[in-house]
């Protein structure tokens, strides 16, 4: 590898490799997110999402494996916002994402007004889909609250900002989201969190297998790849040009990461598979990626990027 062409570009800067971590897996800890920093084949690294003070997150078990993905209800534990913008603001071989994450539309605009103030000039993308906060409802499944955050944000707030959706299920709703969002200068939408509030039962101890919410929890890895491949194409079919999408969701392989770019994808992250495999997941992932590109005769992602056929 490789004579191919991975460089990728959002927001200005460039990513040499289409890979990004998930926001939330490997990423909460100085410790971790150096870890990050080794692994060649990220194009670039996001920050577990951060909010204005640090986050214990829900009591444990909030994670479960599955055979098929895994369920969480982790609840945002992370080391406030001033941590993780500290982080981004040091030097780095690789663009950053800044996570954030506002408990309440006052914290928002808090989080937002800081990174603005601050000397940090690369991305941030605001995380409107937390299924696991309890008591909390996913922003971005009211339109209506989702507009009146962009118009407030986007009040003062003018350095690359993107936003971090749930999945919708019904195309109605795909056609809202994206007239709310198409309104605004986003960078970018990245697409999707986990499946909110899926239910895992062990029959055998006839008990749900994590302890926040009475088991509900966040679904991912590859039974949401289907899901995520729809949002991914069902976005951009709907966005601005200029709002590139990330793509999140399902990739286990490297024919997962080659239908998430071909749906429309600018960058693809990797959450569940991450945990289950450890960070070798991503050279594992550009060997496969580049050998059905090889097969296939493409050279770069443009080649194929959003050239889904339709029947
Ligand atoms: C979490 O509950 O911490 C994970 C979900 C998210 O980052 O939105």
């Amino acid at each position: 590898m490789s004579k191919l062409n991975f460089t990728s570009t959002l927001g200005g800067q460039t990513f040499n490799s289409p890979f990004l971590n998930a926001s939330g897996i490997h990423c909460q800890t100085a410790e971790e997110l150096a870890d990050l920093e080794g692994v060649k084949e990220l194009g670039g690294i996001v920050t577990k999402s951060a909010t204005l003070e640090a986050r214990a997150g829900n009591d444990k078990p909030r994670y479960y494996d599955l055979a098929y993905g895994s369920i969480n209800s982790m609840g945002l534990p992370n080391s406030g916002y001033n941590f993780y913008l500290d982080y981004v603001q040091k030097e780095h071989a690789k663009p950053t994402i800044l996570s954030v994450a506002g408990l309440s539309v006052a914290d928002v605009i808090k989080l937002l007004k800081e990174v603005q103030a601050s000397d940090y000039q690369g991305l941030t993308e605001l995380n409107l889909s937390c299924p696991n906060v309890i008591g909390e409802p996913q922003t971005a499944y009211d339109f209506e609250t989702t507009r009146k955050v962009l118009t407030e944000v986007f009040s003062f707030f003018t350095k690359p900002l993107g936003v971090k959706l749930p999945p919708y299920f019904d195309l109605v709703h795909f056609d809202q989201i994206a007239a709310v969002l198409n309104d605004f200068p986003l960078t970018h939408v990245n697409t999707i969190n986990s499946v909110g509030n899926g239910l895992v039962v062990d029959v055998e101890k006839e008990q749900v297998v994590t302890k926040p919410k009475g088991g509900f929890g966040g679904l991912g890895g590859a039974m949401v790849l289907p899901t995520a491949l729809a949002n991914v194409r069902a976005l951009r079919q709907r966005l601005n040009p200029s709002i590139a999408i990330l793509g999140t969701g399902g990739v286990t392989t490297g024919a997962d990461v080659f239908a998430h770019i071909l749906c429309g994808a600018q960058l693809v992250s990797v959450g569940t598979q991450v945990i289950k495999e450890g960070l070798g997941v991503y050279a594992r992932l550009e060997k496969e990626l580049s050998d059905i590109m090889e097969a296939k005769g493409y050279t770069s992602l443009e080649d194929f990027r959003g050239k889904l056929q339709v029947m």
